[in-house]
């Protein structure tokens, strides 16, 4: 992707990129101004479904398309940014609004005109303290100028934007669990239908859409739909930001057209730039956790729509990328993992409640040293059973924890058994209780059991 020109962190590094006088010098809110001033909504609506810009909040839906389904006549719309951004290993959205809030809130102007909102929430993840004042300062600095309020660009559309801080669960940036977060109520799932467009925050039609997502709408103004198709391949269209952590020489944030390879993001001079102490890659985890990790020989895999998938992976996702190398011990990995998903579950299915509960003590279990093969067959048959995907569950949550923890069972099963071979003598019974859900019994060796940290 050598000689790409970044469009979404083009005012990254510039001093004082998040003032307004900076953005506007740059030619900001000239895209909002001309959508506003001289385009109806539905004309915006069909640019950016021309544009093919599908979702950068991990499922990927095409914008135009899911702002096409509110209903005609509607008196009230909510749009609700989602800015939870709580997926293991993503900070894009945080990158973005660090460094350049006024264009998040340039995105949000357009796409409250498309879709006619006239208040717009932005959920913002809880632990991101310096984010909400940075971007605070912005909204206030905008209604100062006359961007947000009454009567922008001399027009009569108002636009309201409030920023809601979450309370630090996963499963709020689950847009229904989002919406149910927002409305002050116990932050889970919904049952769908009906769908926010349909009914969403308050019972009114309401628009869910990343950070990122907004951000594009931005670009696909000003350049145009054509531009925007000419970035990626056929069917993952756009810019996108890449993000790293990991072993690596330089994590951070990046970006490039959509389809990068996980090898060039890993290794390119543009990007990571290799491995800390030439270690050797071990695995990478693409998308943020929840789509699952590629062996070391899979980095050719291509961070767009549809490659993911060729490996066995859910998609795209965030495309967050953690790098793991060759001196990680697999079983802290399937700990980590699983303990995740169990801890995020909110609880109302049966599926997912239990059933990642289980892989999280069988992953323990396996990591104490008191594992048998057995195990390893049980956690695959586990995790097909539960998710969305299979009809199983609210939310997808659990499909998440399907990929994650199949991939790794199955990806690195050699590792396992090594493992598990070698450990059976001195295993000592210990009792654990999980979530207080359950008590139960689960063999471990007493040394390792006194040295994990779990
Ligand atoms: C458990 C779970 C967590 C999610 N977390 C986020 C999140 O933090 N940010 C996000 O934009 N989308 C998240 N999503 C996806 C949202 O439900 C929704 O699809 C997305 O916000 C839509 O925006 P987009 O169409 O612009 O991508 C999550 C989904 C699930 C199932
Ligand atoms: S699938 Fe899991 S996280 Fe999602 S609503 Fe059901 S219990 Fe909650």
């Amino acid at each position: 992707m050598g000689g790409y020109e970044p469009v979404l962190l083009s005012n990254v590094g510039l001093e004082g990129s998040r003032t307004l006088a900076v953005y506007c010098a740059r030619g900001g809110y000239q895209a909002a101004r001309r959508a506003v001033t001289s385009m109806s909504p539905q004309q915006v609506v069909d640019l950016v479904k021309a544009s093919d810009l599908r979702g950068r909040g991990g499922a990927g839906f095409r914008v135009g398309v899911k702002w096409g389904l509110l209903p005609p006549g509607r008196e009230i719309t909510y749009l609700c940014v989602n800015f939870d951004e709580s997926e293991p290993g993503t900070f894009n959205n945080r990158y973005l609004v660090d460094h350049d809030p006024h264009q998040l809130l340039e995105g949000i102007v357009i796409a409250a005109h498309a879709t006619q909102a006239r208040t717009a929430y932005v959920y913002l993840r809880a632990e991101f303290c310096e984010t909400f004042h940075v971007l605070q300062r912005a909204v206030d600095e905008a209604y100062a100028a006359g961007l947000l309020g009454k009567g922008l660009f001399g027009t009569s559309m108002s636009l309201d934007c409030h920023i809601h801080r979450g309370a630090g669960a996963y499963v709020c940036g689950e847009e229904t669990g989002l919406i149910e977060s927002l409305e002050g109520k116990r932050g889970w799932p919904r049952i769908k239908p009906p769908y926010p467009a349909a009914s969403g925050a308050f019972g009114r039609p309401t628009v869910v859409n990343n950070v990122e997502s907004l951000c594009c709408v931005v670009h696909i103004v000003a350049r145009g739909s054509g531009w925007f198709r000419s970035l990626g391949p056929p069917g993952s269209s756009g810019p996108k930001l890449y993000t790293v952590s990991g072993p690596v020489n330089r994590p951070g944030c990046y970006e490039a057209p959509l389809g990068l390879s996980v090898r060039e993001l890993v290794f390119g001079d543009a990007y990571a730039r290799g491995m800390i102490g030439n270690r050797k890659v071990k695995g990478v985890i693409p998308g943020g956790l929840s789509v699952g990790i590629l062996s070391a020989d899979e980095l050719d895999c291509r961070l767009d729509f549809d490659d993911p998938q060729r490996y066995g992976l859910l998609g795209l996702g965030t495309a967050g990328a953690i790098v793991i190398n060759e001196d990680t011990d697999m079983r802290d990995v399937l700990v980590n993992v699983a303990r995740f998903y169990a801890r995020e579950s909110c609880g109302q299915c049966t599926q997912c409640r239990e059933q990642t509960d289980w892989l999280h003590k069988i992953a323990r279990r396996i990591a104490a040293g008191a594992g048998r093969i057995e195990d390893l067959d049980l956690m695959e048959s586990l995790t097909r059973t539960m998710g969305m995907m299979e009809g199983q569950s609210i939310c997808g949550l659990p499909d998440g924890a399907n990929y994650a923890i199949r991939t790794l069972v199955s990806k690195y099963r050699a590792e396992f058994e090594r493992h598990i071979q070698a450990q059976r003598p001195g295993s000592v019974e210990e009792t654990l209780s999980g979530n207080n859900r359950s008590v139960y019994r689960l063999p471990v060796l007493a040394q390792e059991a006194a040295n994990r940290k779990w």
